[in-house]
């Protein structure tokens, strides 16, 4: 008798918080929507690109500070200073191929954790390209001499991010979805501290190890890490070289969670759902096979021999094309009376979101447009020569990296990266949908657009190792 009670009460209790919380959230409403390729090209590049070149501020919580990450940062001399150290520092030596080596180290692990599992009949592959592509990132990151269990950490809370995030998501519109999730959104509230914890130590002990060893790390390759402690930002509005200041630990371990995080997860994403098409399309698997090994003389530039594979690029470009990873580019506009289509910004500014799944999909440009095929990219196509981050003067067919002032500045090392690794497990291995089931391809838009069902695959290999 007395549960029951309790069990009315408590539900009562719900029903009310839902009902008094709705009310006193900040109104949703105030988002716009675009799906429109030449709204979004007016709106990002040729006509408002300083008014949209801010994303929404992330959450704050009362009494404590805004914990920015490069994404977040207003548009200024801080966001300047740090993503322009990011492109012209490590992005650049990954662009002119310096970390190759690293590269091809990575790839074969992927391929030593794919042989590992080959056993089972069906095989779930998303956790083993996280591992491989998280190794890769994270000496990129951290150098050589970080610890395995300190990585192992840093891994579990991003992948624990990363699988809460949609799920949270999905479940905000309902109270009832809500109180069903609670335990995990009680863990994903909890993010920020894992995060401390997991990264917190690795940039406290670099700091102190470069403030007894000036620059030491013996001439080898120079971590993100390094960069990010010795970098020195604009203090508030002044661009000049008279008032800068190093970043706190606070905000270093949001720029390398960052990293790890936009460098990681997209890259996952695009590799599952290139290889559920290449399952679920053999003849398309065969052609890419065959110009893979085809370019395959002397494997000591594999990963230099696949960035110049064209029909490679376009098997990219189409995964790109139809689950752009990073499923939405978000703005926060201020400039009220901007028209995008029939919508207007209204006074007190709007956020504007475009769904790069639907512009890559747009029926004006793209015949079957639902359909999974490559050759559309090729000479004579249909999306011959599209640019990946598109400019002043062409329209828009899709944007997968966003577009404009804070357009992704990883595009070209997740390229390579994505085609290195891809290359790779094409050439090792047959993938053939699973013994049951086959694949669903539903997509979950979350924090990265990933499989509603992760991938399961049966798997054979091709070569023997020598
Ligand atoms: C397939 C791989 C990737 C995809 C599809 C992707 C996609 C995107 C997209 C759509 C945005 C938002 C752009 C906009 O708002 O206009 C973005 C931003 C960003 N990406 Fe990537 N990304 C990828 C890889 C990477 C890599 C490897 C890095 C670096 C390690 C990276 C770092 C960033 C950063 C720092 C931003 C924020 C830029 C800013 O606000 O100035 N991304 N990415
Ligand atoms: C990035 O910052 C580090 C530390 O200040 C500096 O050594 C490096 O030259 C910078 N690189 C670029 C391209 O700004």
């Amino acid at each position: 008798m007395v549960a029951v009670e309790l069990l009315t009460l408590g539900l009562a209790l719900a029903i009310f918080l839902s009902v008094f919380r709705r009310n006193t959230a900040r109104p949703r409403d105030d988002t716009l929507t675009v799906y429109d390729p030449a709204i979004a090209r007016s709106a990002l590049i040729v006509d408002h690109g300083d008014a949209f070149a801010n994303r929404p501020s992330p959450p704050t919580r009362p009494g404590r500070p805004v914990r920015h990450s490069i994404s977040s940062l207003p548009y200024g001399p801080a966001w300047r200073a740090v993503r322009s150290n990011l492109t012209g520092d490590i992005l650049r030596r990954a662009r002119l191929g310096a970390f190759a080596p690293l590269e091809r180290e990575a790839a074969e692990a992927l391929v030593a954790g794919v042989s590992a599992a080959l056993g089972a009949s069906d095989v779930a592959v998303r956790h083993i390209v996280h591992r491989a592509i998280f190794g890769l990132i994270a000496r990129l990151c951290f150098g050589d001499d970080i610890d395995a269990r300190d990585l192992g950490n840093m891994r579990r809370v991003l992948e624990e991010f990363f699988d809460s995030y949609a799920v949270v998501k999905a479940s905000e519109s309902s109270w009832l979805a809500r109180l069903r999730q609670w335990r995990l959104r009680r863990r994903y509230a909890g993010t920020y501290g894992r995060l401390d914890e997991a990264f917190m130590p690795t940039v406290m002990a670099r700091r102190r190890h470069l403030t007894t060893h000036q620059g030491g790390n013996g001439g080898g390759l120079r971590p993100h890490l390094d960069s990010l402690l010795e970098l020195r930002v604009p203090t508030d509005d002044d661009d000049g070289e008279h008032s800068r200041r190093a970043l706190t630990d606070a905000e270093v371990v949001m720029f390398v969670w960052e990293f790890l995080g936009a460098g990681t997860l997209s890259l996952m994403s695009c590799v599952e759902w290139t290889l559920a098409h290449l399952a679920a399309k053999p003849e398309i698997q065969e052609k890419l096979h065959r110009e893979v090994a085809a370019g395959d003389q002397g494997k000591d530039d594999a990963a230099a021999s696949a960035l110049r594979l064209p029909y490679l690029h376009a098997v990219v470009l189409e995964s790109l094309r139809l689950h752009p990873p990073v499923p939405f580019v978000v703005r926060e506009v201020h400039a009220e009376g901007i028209a995008l289509g029939k919508a207007v910004v209204p006074p007190g500014g709007a956020r504007v979101r475009f769904v790069l799944g639907a512009i890559g999909r747009d029926g004006q440009v793209w015949s079957d447009p639902e359909e999974f095929r490559p050759e559309r990219f090729l000479d004579g196509g249909e999306g011959e020569g599209v640019s990946l981050v598109p400019g002043q003067k062409e329209i828009i067919k899709m944007m997968p990296f966003g577009a404009g002032r804070r357009h992704c500045p990883g595009v070209a090392m997740g390229m390579a990266h994505i085609k290195c690794f891809l290359a790779e497990l094409v050439r090792e291995f047959e993938w053939a949908p699973p013994v049951e089931g086959g694949i669903d391809f539903t997509e979950v838009d979350g924090f990265r657009k990933s499989m509603k069902t992760p991938l399961r695959v049966r798997i054979t290999r091709r070569s023997y190792p020598k």
